[in-house]
């Protein structure tokens, strides 16, 4: 009896818990219901699952959706798995990033993924950007294609953020990293964010520059998250001072100061294959690279 209890909450344990790269150990995934609220399109969300770990969000022609966790975090660890819309989903956007634009109007600290629609038979790209203290003026984004088809399975996406980095994953692959530099200023976020995940019409300007549009006759689009993984220490917006100024950060995320040899070269080759933008080589927008760009590194 007792061997088969133990069976049974190892059982539980492995199926609500697994490893997060690069997090070592097994972590656990967050549930829905605790860690999450909606924020908009409340009738576009839906729980997956009855354990209340997985849930989708879609966008159709009345409305988007979207969540946002409970908590704020200053420097953590995010992820999440993501499943994309699939077929035709030209102007469609999948953001899954962090946030503080609610709590710091003027000022806001951002760090995203944005997945940015397809034409079918041709893939999806994905972006990645950051801003902080409201450097909306000084966008620093990143497309890239992928080498997976992320409509068809679950693929996680992960975002490592302390005081000087800012790594962005895709599943095992780093496939950016930010490091602080001091003449960057503000513009490396610094104060606690919350993790979001949106679904709307980004017509005007997501795939193709905005060539191709949404077509509500293939709504609605779906986007389905699982695996919610927040390695830190949150707290409410209410107790926004005290969190920044006593802010605990795990040890992982804490100490993390750069990626391993072997990390590195997977993010070039990454680089070298998939990059198809980055702000840092665009001269005709930034005739001086930004300082945290080393320029002419390909
Ligand atoms: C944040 O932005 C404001 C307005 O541009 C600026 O005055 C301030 O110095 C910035 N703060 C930091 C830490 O760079």
């Amino acid at each position: 009896m007792e061997f088969l209890l133990t069976f049974f909450f190892v059982c539980i344990l492995a199926f609500n818990s697994s490893s997060a790269f690069p997090i070592p150990g097994k972590v656990p995934f967050l549930s829905f219901k605790e860690s999450f609220s909606t924020i908009f399109g409340d009738q576009n969300l839906h729980l997956l699952d009855s354990n209340g770990k997985s849930v989708q969000i879609s966008l159709t022609k009345s409305s988007g959706s979207g969540f946002k966790s409970r908590n704020l975090y200053t420097n953590a660890f995010f992820s999440a798995s993501i499943k994309l819309p699939a077929n035709y989903a030209a102007g469609v956007v999948v953001a899954f990033y962090t946030s503080n634009a609610d709590v710091f109007k003027t000022n806001h600290d951002e760090i995203d993924f944005e997945f940015l629609g397809n034409v079918e038979g041709k893939e999806w790209l994905v972006q990645t950007n950051f801003f902080g203290n409201e450097s909306m003026q000084r966008g620093r984004e990143e497309r890239y294609k992928l080498w997976f088809d992320p409509t068809h399975d679950f693929h996680s996406y992960s975002i490592l953020w302390n005081r000087n980095w800012i790594i962005f994953y895709v599943d095992d692959v780093p496939i950016r990293h930010v490091r602080r530099v001091d003449a960057m200023g503000g513009d490396f976020p610094t104060k606690p964010m919350s993790l979001y995940a949106t679904i709307w019409d980004g017509s005007d300007w997501a795939t193709d520059g905005g060539k191709h549009k949404i077509n509500y006759g293939f709504a609605p689009f779906k986007a389905d998250f699982t695996k919610f993984v927040i390695h830190g220490n949150g707290c409410s917006a209410d107790q926004i001072q005290h969190c920044q100024n006593n802010a605990y950060v795990p040890n992982f995320v804490r100490k993390f100061n750069g990626l391993k040899p072997n990390e590195f070269s997977k993010m070039k080759e990454f680089r070298k294959k998939h990059t198809i933008y980055s702000y840092c080589e665009d001269k005709r927008r930034y005739s001086t690279a930004l300082p945290e760009c080393t320029r002419s590194r390909k």
